[in-house]
């Protein structure tokens, strides 16, 4: 399947849904955790798998805002599994030349898991073969209000004036302002939903649907993820014969 894929038409951005961790587990008759223990090892793949291949930036939707629902013992275990990841991979993200970015509402995060995840965004800044940018307590509609205060906090201080508005100053006060818009966003599991995921930054996304639960999801399956995106037209609103 690698071979097929051309490298010259990769998207620069693939942004990840990763759901079906709890299905995955419950069919195995096991708790939750035990499927987002094991997506940990999916994480772990597609890492390697972008890496090996090129694709300059991938964002995984690790922990949403809603998320904070759920029953507080997945909620701790998550938490868990996040901080003991980063400290176990932050070393082999180095040496891999993966730098780490994390968006997402640092106030709601334990004190443990922003000490981690600082240390390794450190310790990785200098690395340029792809960046890996967790979305961790993280929604799009939060992202959007943040963007909106900002730039009115901005227009009532008198450094912006409401014409300087445009998509691009929009861009620019989106956590995401560093990277580029994702051209493929795949969600494994079946479900065809965004859920409040890079609502904006997803305007002209190729979306990839795959029932394969995020636990089972290996390189292969990103491959055929990139190979289905590159024969696809994308327009951008143009017709067939303008491209
Ligand atoms: C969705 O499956 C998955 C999550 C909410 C968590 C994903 C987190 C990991 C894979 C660990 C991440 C670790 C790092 C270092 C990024 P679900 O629980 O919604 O599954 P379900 O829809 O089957 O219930």
């Amino acid at each position: 399947m690698l071979d097929l894929i051309d490298k010259q038409k990769l998207p620069k951005h693939v942004a990840i849904i990763m759901d079906g961790n709890g299905r995955w587990a419950k069919e195995r008759g096991k708790d939750r955790l035990f499927g987002h223990q094991h997506g940990v090892i999916s994480v772990r793949e597609v890492v390697e798998g972008c890496v090996e291949i090129g694709v300059q930036y991938l964002t995984l939707y690790a922990f949403s805002t809603e998320n904070w629902n759920r029953p507080q013992s997945e909620v701790n275990g998550l938490m868990e599994l996040l901080v003991t990841t980063i400290r176990k991979e932050a070393d082999s993200l180095n040496k891999n030349g993966v730098r780490l970015h994390v968006i997402g509402d640092f106030s709601t995060l334990p004190e443990s898991c922003i000490v981690e995840l600082n240390e390794a965004m450190e310790l990785t800044a200098a690395n340029t073969a792809l960046n890996l940018i967790l979305a961790l307590s993280y929604s799009s509609k939060w992202e959007i209000t943040e963007a909106t205060r900002k730039i009115a906090a901005k227009v009532a201080n008198h450094e912006l004036t409401v014409d300087d508005i445009d998509e691009e100053t929009f861009k620019n006060h989106l956590a995401t302002k560093d990277f580029p818009d994702p051209e493929l966003m795949i969600r494994t599991s079946g479900e065809h939903r965004i859920s409040n995921f890079l609502l904006f930054q997803l305007a002209y996304a190729e979306l990839y649907f795959t029932h394969t639960h995020w636990p089972d999801f290996r390189k292969e399956n990103l491959y055929e993820s990139l190979l289905n995106y590159q024969n696809r037209e994308r327009r951008f609103g143009k017709i067939s014969e303008q491209l």
